[in-house]
């Protein structure tokens, strides 16, 4: 799969030590682009990443809580120093933190859900705003089937954080057509990466991928075809605001 007009794009994709990101990552490297790979806890996940990547272009190595606005903004700027500019920011770094029922959270695991999952894509997008304007770039967000759904168990408040992802994107979206940055979302199923091998028993992925009309869960390349395809202008010049579901028809909307 080749988008021709991503080649030489300077990307950047946050939470790429792992899962969705580092194959995304990866992707975007077999197109020709400059790729930022960022981590936070993992570093030799995104030293390997690194490493794939360089296997088909060229990349940097990043680090950053997402939750920090002073960590994003040295990310962003080490960023634009090695790559020249910035074309394509995926806000992608965010996870569950843990099954927790929403009966008894303590208020610091409320707030961290948030941060970890809504604070980064806006500290993201802020911080990378200025550099999109120069390229009329664009963003993808992740979100999550679980911002329709309101989660699995013990997982409605993250699912409540993706659902502001979602609205995010199009406030983004709204806000940012006047510098003609396109801003679109991702919402992926159940992918199997270290997220549910963390999270969900082997059983309830089986369970799962049996109700899923496609019959299977997805695979963290499946999400990263949806990220490029949101990210070329040839192919999504004309779509923003908008969100692109990667679930093997687990959730359908009229
Ligand atoms: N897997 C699924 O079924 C699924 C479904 C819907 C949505 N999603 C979303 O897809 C995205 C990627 O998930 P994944 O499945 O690929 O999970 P993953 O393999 O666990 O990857 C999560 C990534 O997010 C980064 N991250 C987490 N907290 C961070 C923080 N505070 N600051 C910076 N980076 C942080 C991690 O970095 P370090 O490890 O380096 O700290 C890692 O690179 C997430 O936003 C997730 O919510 C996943």
């Amino acid at each position: 799969m080749i988008y021709a007009d991503l080649k030489g794009k300077r990307v950047l994709v946050t939470g790429s030590s792992s899962g969705i990101g580092a194959a995304t990552a990866v992707m975007f490297a077999k197109q020709g682009c400059f790729v930022g790979v960022h981590y936070f806890r993992t570093k030799e996940g995104g030293e390997k990443t690194l490493a794939d990547v360089q296997k088909h272009g060229r990349g940097c190595l990043l680090k950053a809580d997402m939750r920090d606005e002073e960590q994003v903004r040295e990310m962003m700027s080490q960023y634009v120093k090695e790559a020249g500019g910035l074309d394509v920011l995926v806000n992608n770094a965010g996870t569950l933190l843990g099954r927790v029922d929403i009966e008894g959270m303590s208020i610091e695991h409320f707030n961290d859900e948030f941060a970890t999952n809504v604070r980064s894509a806006f500290l993201g997008a802020r911080e990378g705003l200025e550099y999109l304007k120069q390229s009329r770039g664009c963003i993808v967000n992740i979100g999550s089937i679980a911002g329709h759904h309101g989660g699995g168990p013990g997982g409605g408040v993250y699912a409540a954080a993706k659902a502001a992802v979602h609205t995010l994107t199009i406030a983004m979206a709204k806000e940012f057509s006047k510098y003609g940055i396109r801003v679109n979302s991702v919402l992926p199923g159940l992918i199997e990466t270290r997220f549910h091998e963390k999270f969900s028993s082997a059983e309830r992925r089986k369970a799962v991928a049996k109700e899923t009309p496609l019959g299977r869960n997805g695979t963290a390349e499946d999400v990263a075809k949806a990220i490029l395809f949101l990210s070329s202008n040839d192919a999504a010049g004309f779509i923003t605001g908008e969100y692109l579901a990667v679930n093997g028809g687990l959730y359908m909307r009229a």
